[in-house]
């Protein structure tokens, strides 16, 4: 066996992943390019250190510039958030869920949560890290039209069910959450409400979604790598008091909860890999989240005109970067058919559980994302385009094959990522160690 060709398959496996996503239409909601400073740091010397502890406590030597990268990026996500505290060691929105149930709950306590087929996510379901706490789980009331918790019921069921955390905020989230009434419950029984930003972290840094952490929310989670365009990873916001003891006291339960509850080391590189691309939110944030929602609208609206089910279409169709579509019935299996045959068509997406759907891996939805679309300079009036291709791949049934070289040609002038410093020199999809 000769190891190096073994490890040149591999290579060349990214390689191609390169040059897939170089040509194809990426449309997953939770995915998304990095900027070429954010790639530079995952390449730094910082990605073989360990640094147990917060800045400046520390149990290994060696961290006088790790800790000042990871305190600029707890002051650049703080400014970012317009929050006291920020937590940016955890490894991904799952573990900054895991951390923040370990600060705020006891095993045996009761979470509410959105249920898999509204749009929640699995690390708040119970064979996820809600389970692995040791939490009982009950569901919000959800209005599928609306596609949003159902408030008035839910604040009926916070009364008689006294949750000890109620977790807003999901994987599919067209619209802004009411969270200021489902606070207003959760404050008038001395629990908790937090909000799971995984997916419109990068819209709620771009000032373009709601404000979780000023309607109500004590804790804000998120991953760092879906709207918001950084590397692979997670983060805990909160906004207590510092002034108070109160509010110092619950700032070292979350520090806690992230270390030693579910880290030790928390891959350094990726700490500085955050803080570039916060230092690039605050620059270039507001007008790629305003641009990435005016994409989702004009997607929406291009996908509805040419005879898709585009849901909440008397709602606008989403103010996310989200774009939901209903394939066939529940349970038919044909979300899971088209996302494999935009795939041949050079179109990725996911399928989605819906409501009415038995099983996340045969369903009757499509989610759609804009964000990466947005990132390598795409507007509205290439959603037209796009659309056109979902609808010649799945209404027309042309030859898939033919679908995709269109696209390869079209995504010709789609090459250069967008809203980072050094934009102009810098293709998508091409990382440095690559080339
Ligand atoms: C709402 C929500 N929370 C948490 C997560 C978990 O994030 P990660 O994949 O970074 O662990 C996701 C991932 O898709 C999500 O959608």
């Amino acid at each position: 066996m000769n190891w190096l060709d073994e490890a040149n398959f591999v290579r060349m496996q990214a390689r191609l992943n390169n040059e897939m996503f170089g040509s194809f239409i990426p449309l997953i909601a939770s995915e998304n390019v990095e900027s070429p400073l954010c790639q530079e740091m995952l390449l730094t010397d910082f990605h073989g250190r360990y640094a147990e502890g917060t800045p400046d406590m520390r149990y290994y030597q060696g961290c006088k510039y790790f800790d000042e990268v990871e305190k600029k990026a707890m002051e650049l996500a703080k400014r970012l958030f317009n929050c006291s505290y920020a937590n940016v060691q955890t490894l991904s929105g799952t573990v900054a869920n895991m951390a923040m149930f370990k600060s705020l709950t006891k095993p045996g306590g009761k979470l509410l949560a959105l249920d898999t087929a509204a749009g929640g996510h699995i690390s708040a379901g119970k064979y996820g890290a809600a389970g692995f706490r040791g939490l009982a789980i009950i569901t919000f009331p959800f209005d599928e039209e609306k596609w949003n918790i159902d408030v008035d019921k839910s604040v009926k069921l916070i009364e008689t069910e006294r949750p000890n955390l109620t977790l807003a905020g999901g994987s599919v989230i067209l619209f802004p959450i009411p969270l200021k009434e489902i606070a207003e419950a959760t404050k008038a029984i001395d629990s908790y409400m937090a909000f799971d930003g995984a997916h419109v972290l990068g819209l709620i840094g771009g000032k373009h979604f709601q404000d979780p952490l000023h309607e109500g929310a004590q804790v804000m989670t998120a991953s760092t790598h879906k709207t918001f365009p950084g590397p692979q990873g997670g983060i805990v916001l909160a906004n207590p008091d510092l002034d108070t003891e109160e509010g110092k006291k619950f700032a070292r339960r979350l520090d806690f909860g992230c270390f030693p509850g579910v880290t030790s080391n928390y891959h350094l590189h990726h700490v500085a890999a955050k803080a570039v691309v916060l230092a690039e939110h605050l620059e270039f944030g507001e007008a790629y989240a305003k641009q990435t929602i005016a994409n989702a609208k004009a997607f929406a609206q291009a996908l509805w005109e040419r005879g898709f089910q585009v849901l909440c279409e008397p709602y606008g169709f989403t103010e996310s970067h989200q774009v939901l579509l209903r394939i066939g019935k529940p349970n038919e299996g044909k979300g899971k058919w088209a996302s494999e045959k935009l795939e041949d068509g050079g179109l990725i997406t996911n399928q989605e559980i819906l409501p009415g759907d038995k099983s996340p891996t045969f369903t009757s939805g499509l989610r759609l994302g804009t964000q990466e679309l947005t990132r390598i300079g795409m507007k509205e009036k290439d959603m037209e385009d796009v659309a056109e291709f979902m609808k010649q791949v799945l209404l027309d049934k042309k030859n898939p094959a033919k679908v995709k070289e269109k696209i390869k040609e079209f995504r010709k002038d789609f090459q250069f990522i967008h809203y980072c410093f050094h934009a102009d020199e810098w293709k998508a999809y091409e990382y440095r160690k690559l080339i």
